[in-house]
C-alpha cells in the first residue's frame, strides 16, 4: 500500500527510545480542571507513578478518570503541574510528551478517523517520521498484538465495537510509547480478546495508568490502584488492599471482585480500616508527589471505611462466577419491569 509521507519536522532521533530512566515516570501536582461550563472535574489531584508501575484508576461514572488521562499528553491545559519523564506538559514539550505517552481513548470513534484500519494504525508512525518499511512493520506488529492481523484493508467505521477498540489500542502500540494511558481498554472486548489484552499489557513492561470499571482486570494487571470520586483521589494503595475493603468500594460505586486465588482467596489479607495514614506507612492519595506508595491510604474525608459488611469468600466467589443470587436477580427484574433504572 503506497504511503504518503507528510512534510515532517518531527524529531526522529532515538532520544526518547529505551527506558524512561531514573525518577518517576509521571508526577501530577495539585491538578485541578474545570470544563468551560464551570463543571469541576478534577480537584487538587497529586500523585506520582514510578517507571514500570502499572496503576489502575477506578471510580464511578463522572469521577474524573478520563479527564485526568487527557492531561497526560496535553489535550487539556492544566491548572497545576503534570510532568512526564521529567518534562513538564507544556506546549513546547508536546511533541516529546506525545511520543512518550500513548493515550487510548474510552470511545474508539475518537481515535479512528481514517478510512482503513491500515491508515489509522499507520498514522502515528508516519507522523513520527518513520520510513515506509518501518511503518509497515509497526502496523503489522501492532495489529498482530491485538489479534487483528489481516484487518489492514477493512474500513474502520465498519468494524464492531470490540474490533474498533482493538484497532484503537493498535494505533497507540504502533507509536511504541513508554507510558500507556488506557481508558477502559477492555470495554467491548469478548472474553478471549480481553484475556489476550491482559496478557499483552502484562508483557509490555511499560508504565501504565489504566482507567477501568473492570476491577478483575485491574486486579490482574495492576499492583497499585487509585480510587477517584467527584474529581478527587479518595484512596491509593496496593490493589489487593483496596479490593478487600468492600465498604470502601461500595461507597464509591464499585463492587468487590473475588476470585478463588485472588483477593478473597488464598492471598486474602485483613481488611484495612480507614485511618489517617501513619507517616511513612503509605500516603493519602495525592499528598506525596514524587514518592511511591508503600501501603494503603484512604482519604480521611471518607469516613466509615472498613465498617461495612464483609463478604465471605464463598459469597464473593459465587457472585463473580455465577452472578448475583437469584433473589437479587428477580428483584432487579421486578424493578426493571416497573420502569426504574437498574444501577
Ligand atoms: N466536555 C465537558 N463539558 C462539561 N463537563 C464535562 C465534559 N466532559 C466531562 N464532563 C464532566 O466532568 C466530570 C468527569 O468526567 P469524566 O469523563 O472524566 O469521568 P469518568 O470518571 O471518566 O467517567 P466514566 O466512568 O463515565 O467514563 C463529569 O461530571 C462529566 O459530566
Ligand atoms: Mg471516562
Amino acid at each position: 500500500m503506497p504511503i504518503e509521507h507528510p512534510d515532517l519536522t518531527a524529531d526522529t532521533s532515538d532520544e526518547l527510545c529505551g527506558d524512561l530512566g531514573p525518577g518517576p515516570a509521571l508526577v501530577i501536582s495539585r491538578l485541578s480542571y474545570s470544563y468551560p461550563d464551570g463543571r469541576l472535574a478534577l480537584a487538587d489531584i497529586s500523585l506520582a507513578i514510578d517507571s514500570g508501575e502499572r496503576v489502575a484508576l477506578v471510580g464511578p461514572n463522572g469521577a474524573g478518570k478520563s479527564t485526568l488521562l487527557w492531561h497526560l499528553n496535553g489535550l487539556l491545559a492544566p491548572e497545576g503541574r503534570v510532568v512526564v519523564a521529567g518534562r513538564p506538559v507544556i506546549r513546547a514539550n508536546l511533541p516529546q510528551v506525545r511520543r512518550l505517552v500513548g493515550l487510548v481513548f474510552q470511545d474508539p470513534d475518537d481515535q479512528l478517523f481514517s478510512p482503513t484500519v491500515y491508515e489509522d494504525v499507520a498514522f502515528g508512525p508516519l507522523h513520527l517520521g518513520c520510513r515506509e518499511a518501518e511503518v509497515h512493520e509497526r502496523v503489522s506488529d501492532a495489529l498482530g498484538q491485538v489479534g487483528l492481523s489481516g484487518y489492514e484493508n477493512r474500513l474502520s467505521h465498519h468494524l464492531s465495537a470490540g474490533e474498533k477498540k482493538r484497532v484503537a489500542i493498535a494505533t497507540v502500540l504502533a507509536m511504541r510509547p513508554l507510558i500507556l494511558a488506557l481508558d477502559e481498554p477492555s470495554s467491548g472486548l469478548d472474553p478471549r480478546a480481553r484475556r489476550q489484552l491482559i496478557e499483552l499489557l502484562q508483557g509490555l513492561g511499560l508504565t501504565m495508568l489504566c482507567a477501568t470499571h473492570d476491577l478483575a482486570l485491574a486486579h490482574e494487571l495492576c499492583q497499585r490502584t487509585i480510587i477517584m470520586d467527584e474529581g478527587r483521589v479518595v484512596a491509593d494503595g496496593p490493589t489487593w488492599s483496596l479490593f478487600v475493603d468492600a465498604a470502601l468500594l461500595l461507597r464509591h460505586g464499585l463492587e468487590p471482585v473475588c476470585q478463588p486465588d485472588g483477593v478473597a482467596g488464598r492471598q486474602r489479607r485483613p481488611v484495612l480500616r480507614a485511618t489517617r495514614p501513619t507517616p511513612g506507612a503509605g500516603y493519602r492519595g495525592g499528598s506525596r508527589p514524587g514518592g511511591r506508595s508503600s501501603g494503603v491510604s484512604i482519604s480521611a474525608t471518607t469516613p466509615g471505611s472498613g465498617t461495612g459488611r464483609r463478604k465471605t469468600r464463598s459469597a464473593c466467589w459465587r457472585k463473580s462466577r455465577l452472578g448475583p443470587p437469584a433473589s437479587s436477580r428477580s428483584s432487579r427484574l421486578a424493578r426493571r419491569s416497573a420502569g426504574k433504572r437498574v444501577g
